[in-house]
C-alpha cells in the first residue's frame, strides 16, 4: 500500500504543478495567450508590398467612381506611401494585438492621415483583401523560380557543352547498363527542369485572376470598376464567382505541387552529385566553396549543398500536403483556417531559391573527370545489349541472341576478362553468327548506333545541345 501510495504521488504532483503554472500564465496572460494563437502578422508582414498595392488599387478605384471622395482618396493614397516608407525604413510599428498585415496597415494609416483612412475598407473585405495579396505573391514567386530554375538550365548545358563527347556508362537499377554521353545525362536534367519552368507558368496564369470586389463572399453593393482594379494591378482577368474567389486557394496548391516537383528533381540531382563525388564513383568534383571538411576526418570534401538540398526536400512536400490537408474539409466560403496558408509558401519559396542558386553555383564549379567516366563506360558488359543487337542483324532473332550474350557474359565473368577480350572461337562457340568484325563493337560505335530523335549518338546529343540552348536564351530573352 505504501508503495502504491507513493508511486501514484509522482504523477498527482505532477499534475498539480502543471495545472498551477497554467492557471498563473492563464490569469497573467489571458489576452496574449489566446491571442498570439491566431495572430499571423509575424510571418503575414511579408505580404506588405501587395496590400499595400491592392489598397492603393481599390482606394484610386473608390475615388474615380464616386464611393469616395476624390480628397479621401488622394490622402488615401499618399497615407499608404508613407505607411510603405515607414515599413521599408523599419519604422512601422507592427503590433501583435492588431492580428494581422491588414489591420496593422489600416490602423496605422488612420494614426497617420485620420478620418479618411476609415474609408479605404470600404467595398472590401480582408478575404478578398488577403485573396488578393496572395495572388500577387504567388505570381511573383512563380516568377522567381522560373529565374532560379533558368540559373540551373544554363550551368547544365555548360557543363553539357564543356565536356561534349564524354562518355560515361548510363545506369539503370544503379548497375552500369549501357554507354551514354556524359552531355545527353545533363540534358535529361534539363529537360525537367523545362518543365517544371512550364509547371509554374500554367500555375502563374491561373494565378493572376483578380478576387478584390468579391467583398466577404457574396459580392459588394457599390458600383465598382474591378476591371480597371484588374489591369492597374496587373492581374489578367477578374474572378467570376466571388465565392470561390475568397474561398479557394488552389493556385497556392498548385504552386507547391510545381515546387515538390522541382525539390524533386533536384533532389535526384543531389543523389547523383553525392554519388559522383564519392571515391567509389569520382566522377565529379565540387568547388572548395561546395563542400564541407569533416571535423575529425581530414580527406572529406562532404558534399553538403547536395545532401542538405535533398533534405530539404522534404519541407516543401510538407506544405504541400499541409495545406491539401488544411482545406479537405473547409466548407465554403472563407474560413480562418485559410490563414495557414502562408508559411507554407514563405517557406517553399525560400527553400527552393536557395536550393536554386546552390545547385547552378555547384555545377559551374563541377569538375569532371571524364577519363574515370570513360574508363566506366568501356567496361565491355555494358555492351552486352550490343552483341545481342549485332547478332540481330546477323539473322539471329533477338531472344535468341540474348540467350547467347548471357553465356558470353558468364563466361567473360568466370574468366575475370570482358566480354571484348574473348577470342574468336570462344564468340563461334556460342553463335557462328559472330565474325571478325565483332571487335569494332565499343562504347563509341554503341553510342553512336543510338542514331534516333533522343537518342544518345553524339551528333543527336550535339543537336540537342544546340536546341536547348536556344530554347534558353528565347527563355531568357523573353523576360
Ligand atoms: N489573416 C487572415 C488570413 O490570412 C486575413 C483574413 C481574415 N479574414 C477574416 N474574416 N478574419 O486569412
Amino acid at each position: 500500500m505504501e508503495e502504491d501510495g507513493s508511486k501514484n504521488r509522482w504523477p498527482q504532483r505532477g499534475i498539480a504543478r502543471y495545472n498551477k503554472l497554467a492557471m498563473t500564465e492563464y490569469s497573467t496572460h489571458h489576452f496574449q495567450a489566446t491571442s498570439s494563437y491566431t495572430v499571423s502578422v509575424g510571418y503575414d508582414k511579408r505580404l506588405y508590398p501587395y496590400d499595400i498595392d491592392g489598397s492603393l488599387a481599390h482606394a484610386r478605384m473608390l475615388g474615380h467612381q464616386g464611393i469616395i471622395s476624390q480628397g479621401d482618396a488622394g490622402a488615401i493614397v499618399s497615407g499608404l506611401e508613407a505607411v510603405r516608407r515607414e515599413i521599408e525604413t523599419g519604422l512601422f510599428p507592427w503590433r501583435d494585438d492588431l492580428e494581422d498585415l491588414h489591420m496593422n496597415i489600416e490602423v496605422r494609416l488612420h494614426e497617420l492621415i485620420g478620418q479618411p483612412a476609415s474609408r479605404l475598407h470600404t467595398a472590401r473585405s480582408r478575404n478578398d483583401q488577403v485573396a488578393t495579396a496572395t495572388r500577387m505573391f504567388v505570381r511573383d514567386a512563380v516568377a522567381s523560380m522560373q529565374a532560379g530554375l533558368r540559373g540551373v538550365q544554363d550551368a547544365l548545358l555548360g557543363i553539357a557543352e564543356r565536356h561534349e563527347g564524354a562518355l560515361m556508362p548510363g545506369y539503370t537499377h544503379l548497375q552500369r547498363a549501357q554507354p551514354v554521353l556524359f552531355a545527353h545525362h545533363m540534358l535529361a536534367y534539363f529537360e525537367m527542369f523545362d518543365r517544371d519552368i512550364e509547371r509554374f507558368a500554367d500555375c502563374g496564369r491561373r494565378a493572376n485572376v483578380l478576387p478584390l470586389g468579391s467583398g466577404a463572399l457574396a459580392g459588394v453593393p457599390y458600383p465598382l470598376d474591378r476591371e480597371w482594379v484588374a489591369k492597374e494591378l496587373g492581374f489578367d482577368s477578374i474572378s467570376t464567382n466571388s465565392m470561390d474567389a475568397v474561398s479557394d486557394r488552389d493556385y497556392v496548391l498548385e504552386f507547391l505541387a510545381a515546387g515538390a516537383t522541382t525539390m524533386m528533381h533536384t533532389s535526384r540531382l543531389a543523389e547523383e552529385i553525392v554519388l559522383w563525388t564519392s571515391q567509389e564513383f569520382g566522377f565529379l568534383r565540387l568547388g572548395m566553396e561546395w563542400v564541407t571538411g569533416s571535423s575529425i576526418m581530414p580527406q572529406k570534401r562532404n558534399p553538403d549543398f547536395a545532401e542538405i538540398a535533398r533534405g530539404k526536400t522534404g519541407r516543401v512536400y510538407g506544405s504541400l500536403m499541409g495545406l491539401l490537408t488544411t482545406m479537405k474539409g473547409l466548407p465554403l466560403t472563407y474560413n480562418r483556417d485559410l490563414q495557414e496558408d502562408k508559411e507554407g509558401i514563405f517557406d517553399a519559396t525560400d527553400t527552393l531559391l536557395a536550393t536554386l542558386e546552390a545547385f547552378a553555383g555547384m555545377l559551374h564549379s563541377a569538375e569532371v573527370d571524364e577519363v574515370r567516366m570513360q574508363h566506366a563506360a568501356r567496361d565491355s558488359s555494358l555492351l552486352a545489349t550490343d552483341y545481342a543487337d549485332y547478332l540481330v542483324a546477323k539473322g539471329v532473332p533477338f531472344r535468341d541472341a540474348h540467350g547467347i550474350v548471357s553465356t558470353l557474359v558468364d563466361i567473360a565473368a568466370e574468366r575475370k576478362t570482358t566480354i571484348a577480350d574473348l577470342s574468336i572461337e570462344e564468340f563461334q562457340a556460342q553463335s557462328l553468327a559472330f565474325e571478325k568484325d565483332v571487335y569494332e563493337i565499343t562504347a563509341l560505335a554503341s553510342t553512336t548506333a543510338r542514331d534516333v530523335p533522343g537518342g544518345t549518338a553524339p551528333n543527336r546529343v550535339t543537336e540537342a545541345m544546340i536546341k536547348a540552348r536556344a530554347r534558353h536564351n528565347a527563355r531568357e530573352a523573353s523576360v
